[in-house]
């Protein structure tokens, strides 16, 4: 690589996982620190982040593509941009990238983009740099101060997996389970109430097994994390995701009882109805097991609305065994879900099991699957119409004059009345599509 001009703007493309969303924004954080500008909507910037996604099929290929996209849109406008490529791809396959697209001056993985700085300072010399180290906790360390933030904020509390399901990647990409230390998380929480969130969503890709000490040496889990946030006046909110069936403590399903501001939403991944099939994907619980996980959290919080993540076509899947996926659906009654298609991943055992399912399979035992979660949906939607309860304004809907906010249960509900980001108000809920409902003004609660 050629020495060039430190760049003046950047953007930061996200895809995957909400983690990704808060790396994202970390990183934008850091390169503000720098003094480089977000380039305005619609203009190139000189830095492009590409922060990366693993999980599903075609998703180097993706990468590929949007690297050469940027470089002909900077071949046009007569500059050369430089790229860095980050998150969940960057830590799997950041040398073969590296190899393949002489465009790309950074590879960062997950855990290691504290050091982008550095990486930047380097290719402002010419030199393309990788650095997929998996330091513990280091980066959250190493990164500058939070900015103004949106009524909504993303707080990553705990990192990596140690579950292993067969099926994938995550534990390779983001390596072992780390909690981050409670003080750390009860400061950044504070910080990010301070610039204007009122609601937090703790995230982790096993945010339930969250523990640490708390000031007074005591261990605390997630639930206990979760009372003391509740404790900041202005925080209105707190959700967290993703959580595992085995790590639903009994102290957890109390706070969804006890603890008001912890909403009424629980996204509770299962994969599969068939105790073989979970068994394969070394799930380690089972389809009744996971069912009286979620009686218990009915018992504690009757009105909690409940999601999963599905998968079809795990390779053996038989007919019979998706039958029980859809089983399980039709008793639980979703009230929002995401399900895909299996994708084998490069290095997971599942991706050399026998029995890969074919394509058309796949296609028809999703598409039946999702017949019954949007059924489901919408009759949860429809079952709230009448409700009043308080939603928090999120951003503008997309027809003029419209604004948009997320009721209690997560779900999206409309306005036409003039409001503001980060108006919490009271409404009726007046009319319920399959992804969205109406509401009607009642009053302003807080602003
Ligand atoms: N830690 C979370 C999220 C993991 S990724 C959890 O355990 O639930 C989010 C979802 O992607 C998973 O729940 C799973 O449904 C899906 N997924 C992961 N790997 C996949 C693969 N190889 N093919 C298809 N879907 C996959
Ligand atoms: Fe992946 Fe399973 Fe870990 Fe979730 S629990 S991140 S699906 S290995
Ligand atoms: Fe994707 Fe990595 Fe998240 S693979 S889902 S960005 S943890």
């Amino acid at each position: 690589m050629k020495p060039s001009d430190t760049p003046k703007t950047y953007r930061v493309k996200s895809f995957g996982c909400q983690m990704n969303v808060y790396d994202g924004e970390r990183m934008a954080e850091l390169l503000d620190a720098k003094g480089i500008k977000p380039a305005a909507e619609g203009e190139d910037a000189d830095l492009v982040v590409l922060n990366t996604c693993h999980i599903r099929e075609k998703a180097t290929e993706k990468v590929y593509s949007d690297i050469g996209r940027i470089e002909k849109a900077g071949r046009e406008a007569g500059k050369k941009p430089m790229i860095a490529v980050a998150g969940c791809v960057a830590q799997a396959e950041g040398e073969e990238i590296m190899a393949r697209a002489p465009a790309v001056g950074m590879v960062v993985g997950p855990q290691a983009y504290h050091r982008l700085g550095d990486m930047l300072d380097r290719a402002v010399k010419g030199e393309r740099s990788t650095d997929t180290d998996m330091p513990e906790d280091a980066k959250f360390a190493a990164l500058p101060k939070r900015r103004k933030v949106s009524p909504t904020a993303f707080l990553t509390v705990q990192e990596g997996c140690d579950k292993f399901c067969t099926y994938c990647v995550v534990p390779y990409t983001r390596g072992a389970e780390i909690s981050r230390p409670y003080s750390d998380l009860v400061d950044e929480a504070a910080k990010l109430v301070d610039a204007g969130a009122r609601e937090v969503t703790l995230l982790g890709q096993n945010v339930n097994a969250w523990s640490g000490e708390d000031d007074k040496g005591r261990l605390q889990g997630l639930d206990g994390l979760i009372r003391e946030l509740a404790k900041l006046p202005d925080l209105k909110r707190i959700r967290y995701t993703t959580s595992h069936p085995n790590d639903m403590t009994e102290g957890l399903i109390a706070a969804h009882g006890e603890v008001d501001k912890l909403m009424p939403y629980l996204h509770l991944p299962v994969q599969s109805g068939s105790d073989r099939v979970l068994k394969a994907m070394n799930r380690s619980h089972t389809a009744e097991s996971y069912l009286k996980v979620l009686d218990r959290v009915r018992a504690a919080r009757p009105d909690i609305a409940l999601s999963g993540d599905f998968i079809v076509g795990f390779p053996g899947e038989t007919d019979a065994e998706f039958e029980e996926t859809l089983s399980l659906i039709d008793a639980v009654g979703y009230a929002a879900a995401f399900s895909f298609k299996y994708s084998p991943r490069p290095g997971t055992p599942a991706a050399t099991m026998d029995g890969q399912i074919a394509p058309e399979v796949m296609d028809e035992r999703l598409q039946r699957l999702q017949a019954h979660l949007n059924r489901d949906q919408l009759a949860f939607n429809e079952a709230s119409v009448g409700k009043t309860c308080d939603v928090l304004i999120e951003r503008k809907g997309r027809k003029p004059g419209q604004w948009l906010g997320k009721s209690p249960w997560l779900q999206s509900v409309f306005f036409d009345s003039d409001l503001q980001i980060g108006d919490m108000v009271r409404a009726e809920l007046v009319h319920a599509g399959p992804s969205s409902l109406q509401g009607r003004l009642l009053e302003t609660v807080s602003a």
